[in-house]
């Protein structure tokens, strides 16, 4: 398991007594997030899952039964391999909770795996989603009473082996579409303990995934979350994960160059590696989906309910750029421009996100191959997301500014950017494009709950070229 920083005794995060939920018809145990909260002094301290009186079972009321529920996309190669049964590492999160559902509602057997590490994160950092999310359980017990279909939940660390085996063991899944990272590059430079957090937590988690797969489920895709950032930003087009160079007269076709600028960036390069390693050593089907940042909150499925509303993160450590630009122009905070604004991404919507990931687990990988797609739909700058969100925020009436803040990170403000992304699009990706009407509804969201805003988080506190050795306090 990963280490976690700063504990006085040996790390938490698992006791040595199985703390993980069984499927949740057989939930025996449950983890008291609250609980672990109020004893902690510092980041990590004291998370203890803890061991309660087994729960018989959590009551599902199945009050209605949709009958408009989709068939599984049809894989459109002559592969025979026919994935049913899918296991969602890192479910509880923003991108996983959404690709859960739509999985589910497409008629394959999901199981969520997770840790709800993200929700302590929030918890030791003071911060919050826009929106108000439910528990896992409750997420799920809804999903059953609305459409009658079933999500097994574990609950555990994939650090802890032991954990990840049982999970298999029990859920035999055809493919594993693995979210369950720390996935923010500002916690990952806000100091040493975080920094060797996220390539723990990250590295072993992903090399535990391997090896579960390799002893039992060799069949098993891995879908794994990449990010385009893994690439940083080369002044040369940007590939799918492979580039062919001619060298002293010599030709090969290499994994495309990495260089990534944070420690939780390079925490990604390094599970690429090892991924693309054991498709090789070990016959593993693998799919890297180098996936550009991510905007929106609703989904088909997430809006059915409230009880099923994602997580929206506008803070300065977990926000990311257009989801957080909506929520500073809803509360009248100037729009926060790092540099000079031309840092330029790929960016996708959560219902794009969703697509995808089904794509990629209808259409499996070859035994052995690795295979690389860039999973984004369009490229902005800063400047040019601000200047729509602008737009839009004006159209709607508010009064919407933009400034200048010193970056806190160490990136080009003004490059080349072009980054190929055909590659889901052939397998049948429709994309939903950044429109009005999408940022409208975006921006009214953010009006709706501004009110759960806290206005001290949307400022950057994490400074690239200061990260220290000692543990930082974050304040709220
Ligand atoms: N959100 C984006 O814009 C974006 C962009 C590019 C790539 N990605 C990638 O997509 C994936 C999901 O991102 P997200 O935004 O949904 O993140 P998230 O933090 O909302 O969700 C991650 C989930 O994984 C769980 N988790 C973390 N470590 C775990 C462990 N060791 N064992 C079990 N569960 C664990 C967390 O509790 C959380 O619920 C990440 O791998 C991220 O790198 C996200």
């Amino acid at each position: 398991m990963a280490q976690l920083p700063l504990s006085s005794s040996s790390p938490t995060i698992f006791s040595r007594n199985k703390p993980y939920l069984k499927p949740l018809n057989q939930c025996s145990t449950s983890f008291s997030i609250a609980a672990a909260c109020k004893n902690s002094t510092y980041p990590f301290r004291k998370l203890f899952l803890q061991r309660q009186k087994p729960r018989k079972s959590l009551v599902v009321q199945v009050n209605a039964v949709s009958t408009n529920l989709e068939t599984p996309v049809q894989t459109s190669s002559s592969e025979p391999f026919k994935p049913q049964r899918v296991m969602v590492i890192g479910g509880d999160g923003y991108c996983g909770w959404a690709t859960a559902l739509h999985l589910s509602k497409k008629g394959y057997e999901v199981a969520i795996v997770d840790n709800l590490i993200r929700r302590l994160f929030d918890h030791q950092l003071g911060l919050d989603s826009l929106t108000p999310i439910s528990s896992i359980q409750n997420r799920i017990s809804c999903w059953k009473s609305l459409t009658g279909k079933s999500i097994e939940l574990y609950i555990g660390d994939i650090c802890d082996f032991e954990f990840l085996t049982e999970t298999f063991k029990s859920f035999e899944p055809d493919a594993v579409v693995h979210f369950g990272e720390q996935r923010s590059a500002p916690y990952s430079m806000i100091d040493r303990p975080r920094a060797v957090y996220t390539q723990q937590n990250n590295v072993i988690g992903t090399l535990n995934v391997l090896f579960a797969i390799k002893e039992f489920r060799e069949q098993c895709h891995l879908v794994k979350l990449g990010t385009m950032g893994e690439y940083g930003t080369p002044n040369i087009d940007i590939e799918e994960g492979y580039i062919t160079i001619t060298h002293n007269g010599r030709t090969d076709t290499l994994p495309y160059p990495k260089q990534a600028s944070s420690f939780y960036h390079l925490s990604k390069v390094h599970d690429s590696h090892n991924i693309a390693f054991t498709c090789k050593a070990w016959g593993i089907r693998a799919t890297d989906l180098n996936q550009g940042v991510v905007y929106g909150v609703r989904t088909d499925e997430t809006a059915m309910h409230e009880e099923l509303y994602n997580r929206f993160d506008y803070d300065g450590i977990f926000g990311t750029a257009l989801n957080r630009f909506c929520v500073q122009a809803a509360v009248g905070h100037p729009l926060t421009v790092y540099g000079k604004g031309g840092q330029t991404r790929g960016y996708l919507d959560i219902r794009d996100t969703v697509q995808c990931v089904e794509l990629a687990i209808a259409n499996p990988a070859n035994p052995g191959e690795f295979r690389v797609f860039n999973q984004f739909t369009e490229q902005y700058s800063v400047n040019q997301l601000a200047a729509l969100v602008t737009n839009a925020g004006r159209k709607l009436g508010l009064n919407v500014e933009t400034i200048t803040v010193p970056n806190p990170r160490v990136e080009a403000e003004e490059h080349y950017y072009n980054a190929k992304h055909t590659k889901l699009v052939e397998l049948g990706l429709k994309p939903h494009l950044l429109s009005d009407s999408l940022l409208d509804s975006l921006l009214n969201f953010a009006i709706q709950y501004k009110d759960r805003v806290d206005k001290k988080q949307i400022m950057p506190s994490v400074s690239w070229r200061k990260i220290g050795v000692k543990p930082k306090t974050v304040t709220a």
